[in-house]
């Protein structure tokens, strides 16, 4: 597995492979790895040879409030899974804004609704992020978790909306033995918070069942 932290080496490396005619899968995460994310790489190695998995915990995706700076780091526990689950480079830069970064990608309208409604601004870091990653990163195929449905709506949106030479894959929610999707969040849950979240999730199931939405978890319940 080859460690790439410089964006601009990152961009190299996937020009190089893309002229050896190689195709590219990526899978970015913000690390705190689980077998939800090496799922994903699972899939991405169905479709390629070169899978490129990225972390980096996004700054502009976390509002004032939120967890950006206790987010789990397990970077050597992380390099090891993604050894191990074939990924065959890990891109994990320090940096990705410019100090004076002011452009941004947007989506405007699944992006506002459900989960945006309460994190402002959260959708925009991610279209932005994302969309540098594909820059460097140069992907035929991205892979996204269905956890992350709403998250998975505004992306594909992207894609379409900016022609993007990249398809998207939705891969299946990976749930733990009780039923409850692993998320790198769910490591902070006390048991008293587990058996709610759990509650939760029992309840969205049976609301499926009776004729809801289905498969539009968000937040990794
Ligand atoms: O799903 C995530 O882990 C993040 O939102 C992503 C897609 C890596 C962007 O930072």
């Amino acid at each position: 597995m080859k460690l790439i932290s410089s964006p601009r080496e990152m961009q190299r490396e996937a020009l190089r492979l893309k002229r050896g005619g190689k195709k590219i899968a990526l899978v970015p995460t913000m690390g705190a790895l689980h077998e939800g994310h090496l799922s994903l790489v699972r899939l991405a190695r169905r479709r390629t040879d070169v899978v490129v998995m990225s972390i980096y915990v996004n700054p502009t995706q976390f509002g004032p409030k939120e967890d950006f700076q206790r987010y789990p780091r397990p970077w050597k526990e992380d390099c090891r899974l993604a050894r191990e689950a074939g990924v065959t480079h890990l891109f994990a830069p320090r940096e990705l804004y410019a100090a004076d970064a002011s452009t941004w990608v947007e989506e405007t309208t699944f992006s506002q609704g459900r989960c945006g409604a309460f994190r402002p601004g959260h959708f925009r870091g991610v279209t932005t992020v994302v969309m540098i990653l594909f820059q460097l990163v140069q992907p035929d195929w991205a892979v996204f978790g269905q956890k992350d449905a709403q998250q998975c709506d505004v992306i594909e949106r992207m894609i379409r909306d900016l022609h993007l030479p990249i398809k998207m894959l939705r891969a299946p929610i990976v749930r733990n033995r009780q039923g409850l999707a692993l998320s790198s969040r769910n490591r902070y849950l006390s048991p008293e918070g587990l058996k709610t979240a759990l509650k939760l999730s029992e309840s969205l199931k049976r609301a499926a069942a009776r004729g809801g939405e289905r498969g539009r978890s968000c937040c990794g319940i």
